[in-house]
This record gives C-alpha cells, structure tokens and sequence, in this order.
C-alpha cells in the first residue's frame, strides 16, 4: 500500500467516495497538497490511483462515481442514481429535471409516462432512444414527492452533467422544461422568453422546449413543442452542414 493509500484508509476515506469539500477538510488537516482540488474520488483499487477529478472520469468510472455519490442529500432516500441512457458518442443530447420514482426503480431516465411521451417526440422527428440520441437529467437522483430539485442538489450534481456533455460532445443539446433550462441556463427566465432561441451551454449549442410531463398536462403547448422540435432539427441540420464543409 502506498503512503498516499495509507494514509487515506487511516481517514477512513477508501473506498468512501468523498465531496470535495469533506476532501479538502481532510486535506487541511493531513496536508497532503497532492488531493486538494479533488471533487469525486474513483476507488483506488480499481484505478490504480488514489484520486481521480469528475472531469477526468472515463464512462465507467462516471457510473461508479453517481452510484456512489453522497455529494447532496438525495442519495439518502435514492433506490438508485440515474445517469443516463442511450448513446455515448450521440449527435442529440435531451435532458430533463430528474429521475422521478418509475426512473429510479428502474435506473433508466424518462421511463414512466413523461418518457413515453418523449419517446414520441423523439420519433416524430425521426429519431430514437439510444440511436445517436443521448438522455440525461441535470440531477441524477429522485427528489422526494416529485418536488423540483434546489439549486443546491442541481450544483452538486453538475459536474456529472459537464462530464457527461464533455464525453459526449453532442452537436445540439435540447434542455426539457424550465427547471433543466434554467439550471444549464444559470438564470430565472420563464420558458416562454427560452425557447426559440439557440443558447450555449459548455460550447454546445442548446435549445429549450416544454417538459413532456408538463405537456402531459398541457395539451395546448403540444403545438408549441412541436414547433420547438422543428426549430431543433433546422438548427441540428445547420450544424451538421457546417461541420461537413468545415471537414
Ligand atoms: N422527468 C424527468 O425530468 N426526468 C426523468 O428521467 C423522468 C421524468
């Protein structure tokens, strides 16, 4: 065992997956310069390496780190966390809210009625679940009772979202529903004055329509997402044609 491992097994931080700022604590104290900066820890036994950034993290080691997560309090009554599905290398990138209980028994995002609904819109515009589409939620554990999670649960969560879009590099991310787009969006806006609009989030370019659980309830917005799907598949052809003639 290296001194590093030592010393970390004597915090009792192995194979705890730590946040950074119980880390840095740990850091204080020990001075052990070599950790500070750490957010999510990946087991050492598995990488060889005692501490390992979120934004360095290779897809498995992501799936490990949001299983093991402790970063908020939504790991307390979590079945399990839910990173995302689909396709890892995908051109689109959908995300919501959060798991709600359907997506949290089954650890896949939009399962329940919301993601048959999603599902439709995918394949009214040709696409599908898992082919060049990629599905994600800004925090990947239930919130209790359906509530909307706090900022403080989305900014714990986000470096797993950024991690996500890096891996990914997605040509058009489009944000469902005011909570996911105000969160990626940094901002309080509602999702009228969002949508019709080419935002950036992380250098990718991004676009905003109504949540399909809201439009569930909301037959009348129907027309209005289908015009914000229309707009992103004008944007997604844009965006290819100038990725083609760049090449
Ligand atoms: N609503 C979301 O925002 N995400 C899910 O995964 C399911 C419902």
């Amino acid at each position: 065992m290296t001194r590093r491992a030592q010393i970390l097994a004597e915090l009792e931080l192995t194979p705890l997956w730590l946040h950074r700022r119980r880390l840095d604590e740990a850091v204080a104290t020990t001075e052990l310069p070599c950790l500070a900066n750490s957010h999510l820890m990946v087991p050492e036994q598995r990488t060889g390496a005692a501490v390992r950034p979120v934004e360095d993290m290779d897809w498995v080691e992501l799936r490990e780190a949001a299983v093991a997560c402790a970063a908020c309090a939504l790991h307390e009554k979590r079945n399990q966390a839910v990173l995302g599905v689909g396709d890892e290398k995908a051109d689109w990138l959908f995300i919501g809210e959060g798991p709600g209980a359907e997506e949290d028994k089954r650890g896949e995002p939009f399962v329940g009625q919301a993601g048959k609904l999603l599902d439709n819109m995918l394949a009214a515009i040709g696409l599908k679940r898992g082919a060049n589409v990629y599905i994600a939620n800004v925090v990947k554990c239930r919130p209790p009772g359906n509530r909307n999670p706090t900022s403080e649960e989305t900014h714990a969560c986000q470096p797993f979202l950024d991690r996500q879009v890096a891996l990914i590099q997605p040509r058009l991310i489009v944000a469902l529903g005011k909570v996911a787009a105000n969160t990626l969006l940094a901002r309080d806006g509602t999702l009228g004055s969002l949508r019709r609009t080419v935002h950036d989030y992380r250098g990718a370019p991004l676009i905003v329509t109504y949540h399909p659980a809201y439009l569930l309830r909301s037959l009348t917005d129907k027309a209005k997402a289908w015009e914000d799907l229309c707009f992103a598949v004008e944007k997604m052809s844009e965006i290819s044609r100038a990725a083609a003639s760049a090449d």
